[in-house]
């Protein structure tokens, strides 16, 4: 069952087209992120599904009824913002039940609906509390609540967790997912960070300047990207990019401008074909792994955190950066020897930025 989709969707502000043909549909009850970098539509598109903003064409459906021209209060959604929006002269429990005192709702109902939503945020003994007198998560969990009593459809959240700390941030991320685990309310959940999405999301779709690029499960868009933008966007360290053209054979890459360095594929691509050749951090080992194959590189710089250690290498004219668990032991200048197995190596056609599988 679809509780939302959103059907070729395009809004327009004066001049400037902010969301493009975009089409997404979300099964009831799934976590959703809208992931990409600043400015590229998230909270236009999540605004849109609330009802604040007006779209252009297409169409959106909540439980199946199209929303376009209802305004917010018709449409069952509930929003969380990254400025929690919290009414600075009321305390706690008057904050999170303004919306049903707003609605003349009977005071037993509004008196048990608060309880319930101050105790699943653990906020049962800040009810009278001014928000001044709370910390930034403590806000934060204050403006999840409003959500919450009105017993939504479906949350909208637009970056939560932004003005957070970062351990109180990486807390969040899990306390929202249990969250939704337990009220299993469909939730879009906007965020530019690609960690958030990965770690949170069932479902992440990664947008571009308005258009979306993927969508998929996290896993697929980290295994299968289909471009270029969401191979370099999804993953940390960001994967690294080689400009190679495939070899007269069809089986192997040379890198452009390093003839020596030879990769050798486990697909036949076309003669000639340049390519993006992208390797991820994470799979350059310092070790040969079964049928791996060999890049010999110069060591420029090494940064390490304690358990994960960043060898930023020269191979050629080309820079690279091999994430390793653990210290190896080498040293700025030294000469390593990287291997990466051929499935691990992502190619995109240079002109398009598609993936191409061979
Ligand atoms: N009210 C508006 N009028 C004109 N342009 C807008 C307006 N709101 C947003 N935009 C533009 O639309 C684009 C997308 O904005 P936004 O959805 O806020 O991006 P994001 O949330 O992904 O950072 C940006 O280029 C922004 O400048
Ligand atoms: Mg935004």
């Amino acid at each position: 069952m679809l509780q939302i989709e959103i059907d070729r969707l395009n809004k327009h502000y004066a001049g400037f087209h902010a969301l493009k043909d975009i089409n997404i549909a979300i099964p009831r009850g799934s976590f959703v992120a809208l992931v990409g970098p600043s400015g590229c539509g998230k909270s236009t598109l999540l605004r849109t599904l609330a009802g604040l903003e007006k779209t252009s064409s297409g169409d959106i459906r909540i439980a199946g009824t199209s929303v376009i021209g209802k305004p917010p209060r018709e449409r069952d959604v509930a929003m969380v913002f990254q400025s929690y929006a919290l009414y600075p002269h009321m305390d706690v429990e008057h904050n999170m039940n303004y919306s049903m005192r707003l609605k003349r709702r009977p005071k037993p109902e509004i008196a048990e609906r608060t309880r319930a939503a101050a105790e699943t945020l653990g906020l049962g003994s800040l009810l009278d509390r001014l928000p001044k007198a709370l910390s930034g998560g403590q806000r934060q969990r204050v403006a999840m609540g409003r959500a919450i009593v009105r017993n939504p459809k479906v949350f909208l959240f637009d970056e939560p967790l932004s003005n957070l700390d970062a351990a109180l941030r990486v807390h969040m991320r899990s306390e929202i997912r249990k969250l939704h685990e337990r009220l299993k309310a469909t939730s879009v959940y906007v965020t530019h960070d690609q960690v958030e999405a990965m770690t949170m999301a069932d479902h992440i779709v990664v947008m571009r300047a308005g258009v979306v690029e993927q969508q998929g499960s996290p896993l697929d868009l980290y295994d299968k990207p289909a471009n270029k933008f969401v191979a370099g966007f999804i993953g940390s360290p960001a994967m690294n990019f080689i400009p190679a053209i495939v070899s007269p054979d069809g089986h192997s890459l040379t890198i452009e401008g390093d003839a020596a360095t030879m990769l050798v594929l486990d697909r036949k691509l076309a003669p000639g074909a340049r390519l993006w050749a992208g390797l991820r951090p994470e799979h350059l080992s310092l070790t040969p792994v079964a049928g791996s194959l060999a890049i010999d590189a110069v060591v420029a710089s090494v940064e390490s955190t304690g358990s994960m250690t960043f060898i930023m290498v020269a191979v050629g004219a080309q820079q690279l950066v091999v994430a390793h668990s653990g210290r190896p032991g080498v040293e700025k200048g030294g000469a390593v020897r990287l291997h990466i197995s051929p499935r691990n190596i992502h190619l995109f056609d240079r002109e398009t930025e598609l993936a191409v599988s061979g």
